[in-house]
């Protein structure tokens, strides 16, 4: 039996950038995020009933000396660079030995470049394949198994504004806000549509040993949550854009710093980042934020968004923009994804 999910990329606007523990992949501070609506990456998932299925499907786990023989499609393609990862998620949920899973995945947006991929992809899989096992598991432990893949993917299995907090234990997560209680919009300017040259989980590694602004970094991440958390709370548009800015200002700072340098942005990531600011001076109420791509991600208001998005659409370097609300967390769905957001 087949079991399919669906969740959507979220953008934080609180970053996660370093691990606390690599083995259990835990963050080394909290990150507050938003669910979008428009992107979305559906999960379809089938245990055979029996390993003797498994002969006719994948060898690249075989290849690797591994018992279970798993199948990744990402797009109708076989993805042997993700396998691993899925393969190990699969282990933490199932055990192992567990019979071989074949697994499509499909995304309505470009993938690895910067528009937080893992973290729909992670939060579908875990939520489909809990089904397929006829496992019951509840969000906090789905979360725990999402965050475990991809430190991102816990926050999306929520909706609206979610805050991650790390305890001795492990994360704690939840949704501080559905998407009807603060409506905002966030409008992606997308510069570049290929794949990022250093993956976040191997980058944010590279900064905790090398970045001189790394523990400080650390240190003050939980006054940004106080603040955005307090900002969310109050409905407060522009508090939550300075401290957003500001958190992903520092984070950047941190990969320019580490060696080598990790620099995401290119010349129109800040051609962008002009823009919103000159929208800012007209007193628009719109904020940016970049993750570990050249992508600009501009925050605002609903009423907002029509000019923030003609201004992106028109700023030099920009080949793209897609305006999203915010959106609900993972879950199954009765039937593989359509090709929509609203079928999703
Ligand atoms: C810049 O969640 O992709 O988007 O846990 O190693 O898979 P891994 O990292 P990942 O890192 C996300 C980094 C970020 C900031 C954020 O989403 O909080």
């Amino acid at each position: 039996m087949w079991a399919h999910a669906v969740a959507q990329p979220n953008i934080a606007l609180i970053k996660y950038w370093g691990k606390r523990d690599t083995e259990r992949n835990l963050p080394a501070a909290g990150s507050l995020s938003v669910t979008l609506e428009t992107l979305w990456t559906g999960m379809s998932i089938e245990f055979p009933a029996s390993a003797a299925g498994s002969t006719d499907i994948s060898t690249e786990r075989s290849a690797e000396g591994l018992a279970n023989t798993d199948r990744l499609v990402v797009n109708g393609r076989r993805d042997s660079a993700m396998l691993a990862r899925v393969s190990t998620c699969l282990d933490r949920m199932l055990g192992n030995p567990r019979p071989p899973a074949a697994v499509h995945s499909e995304s309505n947006f470009p993938i690895a470049a910067g528009l937080a991929s893992s973290s729909s992809a992670f939060a579908a899989l875990v939520v489909a394949a809990g089904r397929a096992a006829d496992l019951s598991i509840d969000a906090p432990a789905l979360a725990g198994f999402a965050g475990a893949a991809s430190g991102s993917a816990a926050r999306s299995i929520h909706e609206g504004i979610v805050e991650l907090r790390v305890r001795d234990e492990g994360i704690d997560v939840r949704s501080i806000a559905a998407a009807s209680e603060w409506p905002l919009q966030v409008v992606i300017a997308i510069t570049d549509e290929g794949a990022k040259a250093t993956a976040s989980g191997e980058a944010m590694i590279r900064s905790a040993a090398t970045s001189p602004f790394y523990q400080s970094w650390i240190e003050r991440q939980e006054a940004d949550l106080e603040a955005a958390r307090d900002a969310v709370r109050d409905r407060d548009f522009e508090k939550l854009g300075a401290v957003s800015e500001y958190n992903c200002l520092k984070m950047h700072s941190v990969m320019w710093t580490s060696k080598p340098p990790i620099v995401y942005w290119n010349e129109a990531t800040v051609n962008a980042l002009e823009a919103i600011r000159e929208l800012q001076r007209t007193k628009l109420p719109v904020f940016f934020t970049i993750d570990a791509g050249p992508q600009v991600k501009a925050v605002c208001l609903p009423e907002a968004s029509a000019a923030v998005s003609a201004a992106l659409s028109d700023t030099a370097g920009v080949r793209k923009v897609i305006v999203s609300g915010l959106g609900r967390g993972a879950r199954l769905l009765d039937e593989p994804p359509a090709n929509s957001a609203d079928g999703a």
